[in-house]
């Protein structure tokens, strides 16, 4: 154990400069499972950057963060984030806080057993980015030594205090508490995830989740190190469009560079960008049509991924909206028999998701406004803002919109007309 304590502090300090204390006796976290999670719900952010305000930082929520609070300390020297944790012994935690320096980002909640796991954490009047939590595994003092002596001793041969390994009803209980507050907090949290210790309990959870009318995305996967398995689901009240393909590039190895934690690092993670329009006509459907219209006119490859959110995932292959492009494109309409060059390339450029998010239809005013949620998936960022820049201007030649704000990672270009001209 003293060994396994060693590496632990060890690798925690060395990867990402995290000084623990963990008393004797008390859980030691397993740092590369807990890394996992904390890229996963990475990941689950990044498919819903649409939803954010760029300006406001990033909070997510601990659900029973144990001694170590080794979320919340990982959640913010790897993105910066800001997080509210619960525990039983949340004197513990504060003390790991305190010794790495992140009281402005991280505040603790001490809590009972029997407290309801997020009514009690959350602060009502706020919204939060999503939680996350590693319940209490057993259901008995009996269960947990029967598992221990059933399993050959791993290094990490770590029961930790029985209060945090067992709850009542095991971590099958425990979800279901979490879910029944999720049910009452609903779209307060875009993610609600938890890790699952046993297949089994996996399992029913997600067959429970799929029976809920009001849960509309539910997301999971499988994180293994050596024998063990463990899984973590996530689920949402908001109708949420997943890129597999980016889920599948969270790394599961252990980063081989220092990462260091700022803000702008923060931001630079969620690369979303706002456009604020001023629209003259409040035809439902005519922004969307005009939007297409600009797909097409720029060659891009467009999907609407969800009517409901009028949400358009764009590819673009061959960088159409280039001076050098548009002088070519005239050549060929004037002079048609001219070589056609060289075809669109196998990759893309950018990949970006466009929401449009409505102003106030009830309210009287207008001209109405309306904002476009603009996030880059994956691609050349400099080509992606210079992309954003004519198509704004092409939304300013149909004669009935205004761009208001141009907005990017929270610093306003406005008045983008100066930029375009
Ligand atoms: C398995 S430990 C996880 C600790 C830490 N998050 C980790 O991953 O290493 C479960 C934690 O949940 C805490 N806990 C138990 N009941 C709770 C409740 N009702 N609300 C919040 N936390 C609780 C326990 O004190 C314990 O620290």
């Amino acid at each position: 154990m003293f060994y396994y304590r060693q590496l632990t502090y060890a690798l925690l300090k060395d990867q990402f400069e995290i000084n623990l204390e963990i008393p004797d006796g008390y859980l030691i976290p397993t740092v590369t499972s807990r890394y996992k999670y904390i890229l996963w719900v990475h990941e689950l952010l990044l498919q819903v950057a649409e939803y954010f305000d760029a300006k406001k930082s990033i909070i997510g929520l601990d659900v029973g963060t144990g001694a170590s609070c080794i979320y919340p300390l990982l959640g913010s020297k790897l993105f910066g984030w800001h997080f509210r944790a619960s525990d039983r012994c949340a004197k513990l935690a504060l003390k790991n806080v305190t010794a790495n320096k992140l009281e402005n980002r991280i505040s603790l909640v001490l809590v009972d057993e029997d407290d309801p796991p997020l009514l009690k954490l959350v602060d009502q009047a706020n919204r939060y980015h999503f939680c996350v939590c590693n319940p209490p595994f057993f259901n008995s003092k009996e269960e947990q030594e029967s598992t221990h002596l059933r399993q050959t001793k791993p290094l990490s041969d770590n029961p930790g205090k029985e209060h945090e390994a067992v709850t009542r009803g095991g971590e099958l209980e425990f979800i279901e508490k979490l879910l029944q507050d999720s049910l009452t907090l609903k779209k307060t949290i875009i993610w609600y995830t938890s890790l699952v210790g046993k297949k089994r309990s996996f399992l029913s959870i997600v067959k429970r989740l799929k029976g809920l009318r009001e849960v509309t995305t539910i997301k999971w996967t499988q994180f293994t190190q050596g024998k063990t398995t463990r899984w973590a689901v996530a689920w949402s009240f908001y109708a949420i469009y997943i890129d597999e393909e980016r889920m599948q590039t969270a790394p599961t190895a252990l980063p081989a560079k220092r990462f260091k934690s700022t803000s702008e690092e923060n931001k630079e993670v969620l690369k979303t960008t706002q456009l604020l329009l001023s629209v003259a006509s409040g035809h439902k459907e005519e922004l969307l049509d005009d939007v297409r219209s600009i797909f097409k006119e720029y060659e891009l490859k467009y999907n609407l991924e969800s009517a409901l959110l009028q949400l358009f995932k764009v590819e673009a292959r061959t960088c159409t909206w280039s001076r050098r492009a548009r002088r070519k494109k005239k050549r060929l309409s004037d002079f048609p028999s001219e070589p056609k060059g060289l075809p669109p390339s196998d990759f893309p450029i950018f990949i970006a998701l466009f929401q449009i998010l409505r102003g106030d239809d009830k309210s009287l005013a207008r001209p109405l406004q309306v904002t476009l949620w603009i996030t880059l998936l994956r691609g050349d960022f400099g080509k992606f803002v210079s992309f954003e820049l004519h198509f704004a201007r092409a939304l300013e030649k149909f004669g009935k919109y205004k761009v208001l704000n141009y907005n990017v990672y929270g610093r306003s270009l406005t008045p983008i007309k100066s930029d375009l001209r």
